[in-house]
């Protein structure tokens, strides 16, 4: 058993105990090692809340000047590295109010009027999540650009279409690439959409029931950007559905990302050699010499774990919670700060990984044939000729079936041949089984046609201020 670490407890809560934590329980408890670099919004947090209580008649202006002088120093300190983090003052909170009150002394007691550690940290997160969120939106971008750069680049170059990872039709090389430009439009709509939800002011909930002091909530959400007060002060307290939002937010761009690496890990290979990714962004085998392996795609694909683990991390946590705070929803941080940390890792070398990654035109056009990947044109041109689609299906499938057995391609069958198996096709129907004319051929809304993706391509430029 671990032997009280004191007579008396010291703690700014210490009033009531008789006799100091136990060395185990600091340790347990602490979540200094995280929650540092919270100061920045801590500190912001608590300049405001100052700023209004002397507005408001709770402290004098000397004591608020105090208070911010006294912040203003702290931040120094912690920024210049200087300042010693206290694993016993548990948290970031506690840690600067103590600094606050040996250096101002009286003043710097009164900062936590009409607040809690309850409603305190709710707004360091939401500060802070806030600052992130525009961070991510920034990272979005630069991976959206580079999508776009190598569309213009390849804008012209076929290659296959695929589902179930197999040849499907023809399309663009830049229809594919800007299918990622829409995923992570989506991300960046998606976490806007978050950022109008979670900016809401918490600070004024105190522990979880309001105070009786005269505070101007109002006051302060203006000051911190905040566009409304929350509405109940047990939901204020308790509530991380804004740390769940975002880490669900995180977890899909992972994922789009995730998809995208395996993408580049198959297509790097041997067996594809559609792209070769530059060698500064490889990395070798440490026995076979010959090898350039796809570690950032891998690692990518790979951290896609962690984002999950820390989304399902923190629904458990909070699961079976009545309301409202309780210590367990101090285990929010450490998932939503590695999430944060390894999407925004991702984000940043995927952008550098594609602009140093090149296509290879004459391959991915060779892999357009062979596969009989203009089978949909064959049938479509028979429906063109009013057979209904459900009987061109069966024609086309014969036809296929006869150039397997044959060992060659649609395009290699004389027309006399392909009329035995309907009369309804003519010598036109060379156009059709041309790759380009496939590609060309999908003028629909969102189709592969070069019109088309010329146009979503300048629409994307626009977008993102790129002309
Ligand atoms: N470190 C705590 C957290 O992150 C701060 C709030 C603690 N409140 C309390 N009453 N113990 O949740």
């Amino acid at each position: 058993m671990s032997e009280p670490k004191e007579q008396g407890s010291t703690k700014l809560w210490g009033g009531r105990f008789a006799e100091g934590t136990a060395a185990s329980v600091e340790a347990f408890t602490a979540s200094i090692q995280y929650d540092a670099r919270l100061y920045r919004y801590d500190i912001m947090g608590s300049m405001v809340h100052a700023r209004m209580l002397a507005r408001q008649g709770l402290i004098s202006g000397e004591e608020r000047d105090a208070i911010l002088a006294g912040l203003a120093g702290i931040r120094d300190e912690i920024e210049a590295g200087t300042f010693a983090f206290r694993p016993e003052l548990e948290d970031i909170h506690m840690n600067i109010e103590k600094a606050l009150t040996d250096r101002i002394g009286p003043a710097g007691a009164k900062l936590h009027t009409a607040r809690s550690r309850n409603d305190q940290v709710a707004l360091d997160m939401r500060l802070y999540l806030r600052d992130e969120g525009r961070e991510l939106d920034r990272l979005l971008v630069t991976v959206q650009a580079a999508f776009v750069r190598l569309a213009r680049r390849y804008l012209g170059v076929v290659m296959p279409g695929y589902t179930h990872l197999q040849r499907a039709q023809p399309v663009l090389l830049s229809h594919h690439l800007l299918a990622y430009y829409e995923m992570f439009g989506r991300d960046r709509d998606r976490i806007a959409d978050w950022g109008r939800r979670m900016n809401v002011l918490p600070l004024g909930a105190a522990a979880m029931a309001g105070t009786g002091l005269p505070i101007d909530r109002e006051w302060v959400a203006a000051e911190l950007g905040f566009a409304a007060v929350s509405a109940n002060s047990m939901d204020t307290v308790s509530d991380r559905d804004f740390v769940l939002e975002l880490l669900f937010c995180l977890n899909l761009t992972q994922l789009h990302l995730s998809r995208l690496a395996e993408e580049l890990v198959l297509w790097s290979s041997k067996e594809f050699e559609f792209v070769q990714i530059g060698d500064r962004y490889c990395t070798g085998s440490s026995i076979m010499p010959q090898k350039k392996n796809p570690d950032i795609p891998e690692l990518i694909r790979g951290k896609s774990g962690r984002v999950t683990g820390a989304l399902v991390s923190l629904l458990v946590t909070v699961k079976g919670l009545p309301l409202t705070y309780n210590r367990d929803l101090q285990e929010d941080k450490e998932p939503v700060f590695d999430a944060l940390d390894t999407v925004k890792a991702s984000l940043a070398i995927t952008a550098e990984l594609l602009a140093n990654t090149v296509f290879d035109k004459d391959r991915l056009l060779r892999a357009t044939h062979g596969g009989f990947m203009t089978a949909t044109d064959l049938a479509d041109y028979l429906v063109r000729r009013n057979m209904p689609f459900r009987e061109a299906h069966g024609v086309v499938g014969r036809i296929v079936a006869h150039c397997q057995e044959r060992g060659i391609e649609l395009a290699d069958m004389t027309l006399e041949e392909m009329q035995r198996f309907s009369d309804l096709i003519e010598a036109d129907v060379f156009d059709v089984l041309s790759v380009q004319g496939s590609v060309n051929s999908r003028v629909s809304t969102g189709g592969t046609a070069q019109a088309q993706v010329e146009e979503a391509l300048r629409r994307a430029e626009q977008q993102l201020g790129m002309v």
